[in-house]
């Protein structure tokens, strides 16, 4: 491996293990959800996304589908399509076929070889369209390479990852991705909805086991990459949805007393302590059109699905005239 590459990951391993350090000496253990995605929760959340209980990715696509020509015409031609979180760059396909004449695609991952090989992937299929992979945690600041494309920018963020965020980070998200996205763009944001509580707990239960292996991949890359001594057995996945927040939690709990090295350190945990490994906020559309004005923002349109399970809203920058079109059921 070239020194640089082997350099680049220390860097990477030494900012991980600080974080897993720091979330796991609070009093509520805690670790960043951004760590799920290395090539095997890569490929298991693409599995998350197939499940019969897991209704977003299924119910966005319908969405996306009935109203992707709406979301072309916004776009006008020779847009550009920046992607936030790319993950397999599959949802994407259905924008660009809709899109008069797409000049760019920019997807932002942080799992680098999982999105070159979904850019490749989609080179194929779109020839014309010019592939600028960022490899990037789009939490941070991220400052996108030069684009040729004369047209507007069209932002993408599908899959609820809003939700993954607390309200208030969600809010500093929007107002970061619109000032990466500039004064001409539009923004296709995907959210899912407060709903019934059995219909969300099945969505994180997967009566396969496929979430549990997900989160649970975790403790197995920490003791991968920052030779951790993790008894995956001695773990278990819990997802519940508590109403007051309106969010999914998803918790690793210990089933027994136990302690646990990580780079020489130990790490005790009580029978029944949790890691808090992601939030999962469900919003109620008032509420997402509250944050988004808060971001600069304001609804063009906002479309969901028969069920009202999911919703895809399409902003623009707040002054541009229009107010809000339409919304509804599909
Ligand atoms: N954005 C997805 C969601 O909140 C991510 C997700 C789905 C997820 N299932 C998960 C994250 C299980 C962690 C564990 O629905």
């Amino acid at each position: 491996m070239a020194l640089e590459t082997l350099a680049r990951r220390d860097t990477a391993d030494a900012a991980f293990l600080a974080d897993v350090h720091a979330g796991l000496a609070l009093p509520q253990k805690a670790l960043s959800p951004k760590y799920f995605y290395d090539a095997t929760g890569s490929r298991l959340f693409d599995r998350i996304c197939r499940l019969p209980e897991y209704y977003p990715t299924r119910t966005e696509l319908g969405i996306l589908k009935a109203r992707a020509a709406d979301i072309g015409a916004c776009a006008g031609p020779h847009a550009a399509l920046v992607e936030f979180g790319s993950g397999s760059s599959e949802k994407v396909r259905l924008l660009l076929d809709a899109m008069d004449a797409p000049a760019a695609y920019v997807p932002i991952d942080i799992s680098g070889p999982h999105m070159r090989e979904a850019v490749a992937r989609l080179a194929g299929a779109y020839p014309r369209v010019a592939m600028v992979p960022v490899e990037a945690d789009f939490t941070r600041a991220i400052t996108l390479p030069p684009l040729e494309a004369r047209g507007r920018r069209l932002g993408f963020f599908p899959g609820s990852t809003i939700g993954n965020f607390t309200p208030e980070a969600a809010q500093d998200f929007l107002a970061h991705a619109a000032q990466v996205l500039g004064r001409q763009a539009a923004f296709v944001v995907g959210f899912d909805l407060a709903k019934d509580a059995a219909v969300l707990d099945a969505a994180y239960n997967d009566a396969q086991g496929v979430t549990a292996a997900f989160n649970l991949n975790l403790l197995a890359r920490i003791n991968r990459e920052l030779g951790a001594d993790f008894d995956l057995a001695a773990f278990r996945h819990r997802a519940f949805y508590d109403p007051v927040p309106g969010r999914v939690e998803m918790h690793l709990e210990s089933l027994a007393g136990q302690t646990v090295r990580i780079a020489g350190q130990a790490i005790a945990f009580r029978r029944g302590e949790t890691i808090h490994t992601e939030n999962s906020y469900k919003y109620a559309p008032a509420r997402f059109a509250t944050l988004a004005a808060a971001a600069g923002w304001q609804v063009h349109a906002l479309w969901t699905d028969p069920r009202h399970w999911f919703a895809v809203a399409l902003l623009e920058p707040a002054g541009r005239g229009a107010g809000p079109t339409a919304s509804g059921a599909t």
